[in-house]
């Protein structure tokens, strides 16, 4: 049985027990569930539906891994791809996947923010944490009512894209479960403000932190973030830069750790990490960055982000399909394909 990094484990996600357990030794000596050995995927014909995620890295993304199992769960006629989209063709290709009858798509780093300007609707949740990485391909039914183009067998008039945010509910909750922290008048120091850095600053303002120190390589953005939370949560103390304290937990929503050759997103002489009590990273592979082992070190309490994505996967599996998430098939997916080979490709 894999342990958690609380125990100094390869194992930094912080999953909790119900995870390890869900990770039976079935599953690491290589052969299926049983449930995973009835989920054979559809051979791919002319009809097979057409999901993906796209950034720029996208060679990491366990997202196909944990797609594809979910829909071959439940027997469903489609594919979940990965592509590299830079994003100065994002337009582009969202336009492609328009024309080609794609259902959905996931979108991150860099997209997230990006996609606000090009969607033709945006759904409360993006437009309340400022960031899209989900989009919902839709067409009118029979009725004249805009529908996921996944819950329909034809459809010929125009196809609308919906824009939603499934990442910041998903944050919350990895952080309980993974963590075992509640932001609710927290500390925390948070790294980024870029799409996810936003919704991640957002969503823990709404929740009610206490108080929330945003720090950003490139400072104006953060600085525009700070004024935004200020406006929309007064109660909220908001300050850039690094904390003159304490705090209760370090989150980290760059891409720095994406790559080897990253630097930490975090100047650990200016904020030595031992000043939190616990340190999440929105990154899941590496399993482990060079953030997540430094903050080991300074005997903190980590996770990495494959809660999240495992719980922004099947919100908007659910969006896509209107079938509840096998959340834990997906899991498994995610675990087999993170830990299962311990590579990265
Ligand atoms: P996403 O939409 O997934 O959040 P993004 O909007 O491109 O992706 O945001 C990436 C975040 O990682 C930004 O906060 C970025 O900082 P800048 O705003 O200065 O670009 C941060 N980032 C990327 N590479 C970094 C690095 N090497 N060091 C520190 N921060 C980095």
């Amino acid at each position: 049985m894999l342990r958690c990094a609380r125990q100094g484990s390869p194992n930094p996600s912080g999953f909790s027990e119900a995870l390890e357990q869900a990770w039976t030794p079935a599953v690491l000596g290589g052969t299926l569930s049983p449930t995973m050995s009835e989920s054979v995927p559809k051979p791919v014909t002319a009809s097979t539906r057409l999901a993906a995620v796209w950034g720029s890295p996208i060679r990491h993304s366990a997202s196909p891994a944990m797609h594809n199992a979910a829909l071959a769960a439940l027997g469903l006629d489609w594919r979940y791809l990965a592509c590299e989209v830079a994003p100065e063709q994002l337009a582009v290709a969202l336009e492609g996947a328009r024309v080609m009858g794609f259902c959905g798509v996931n979108l991150t780093v860099p997209h997230k923010r990006l996609a606000l300007g090009m969607m033709d609707d945006l759904d409360v949740s993006a437009e309340a944490w400022g960031a899209v990485n989900t989009v919902v391909f839709e067409a009118e039914n029979a009725e004249g009512v805009w529908t996921p183009i996944g819950l329909l067998r034809s459809f010929s008039g125009p196809v609308r894209l919906r824009g939603y945010n499934t990442d910041a509910d998903a944050i919350l909750r990895s952080l309980r479960e993974d963590l075992h922290m509640e932001p609710r008048g927290a500390r925390v120091l948070l790294l980024g403000a870029g799409g996810a850095g936003r919704a991640a600053a957002l969503r823990l303002a709404d929740e009610g932190v206490e108080t929330l120190w945003l720090q950003n390589r490139t400072e104006s953005k953060a600085a525009e973030l700070a004024t935004e939370i200020a406006e929309r949560f007064p109660a909220v103390d908001v300050r850039t830069g690094l904390p003159d304290s304490d705090v209760e937990f370090i989150l980290n929503a760059t891409s720095s750790g994406l790559k080897p050759e990253d630097p930490l997103p975090l100047d650990i002489q200016a904020y030595p990490l031992s000043h939190a009590d616990a340190v999440y990273d929105m990154i899941y592979r590496p399993a482990e960055t060079p953030l997540l082992r430094a903050a080991q070190a300074a005997g903190c309490r980590t996770a990495n982000g494959l809660g999240m994505l495992l719980y922004q996967g099947a919100a908007a599996f659910e969006l896509w399909t209107h079938r509840a998430a096998p959340i834990e098939v997906m899991r498994v997916a995610l675990m087999r394909e993170v830990y299962g080979t311990g590579e990265s490709r």
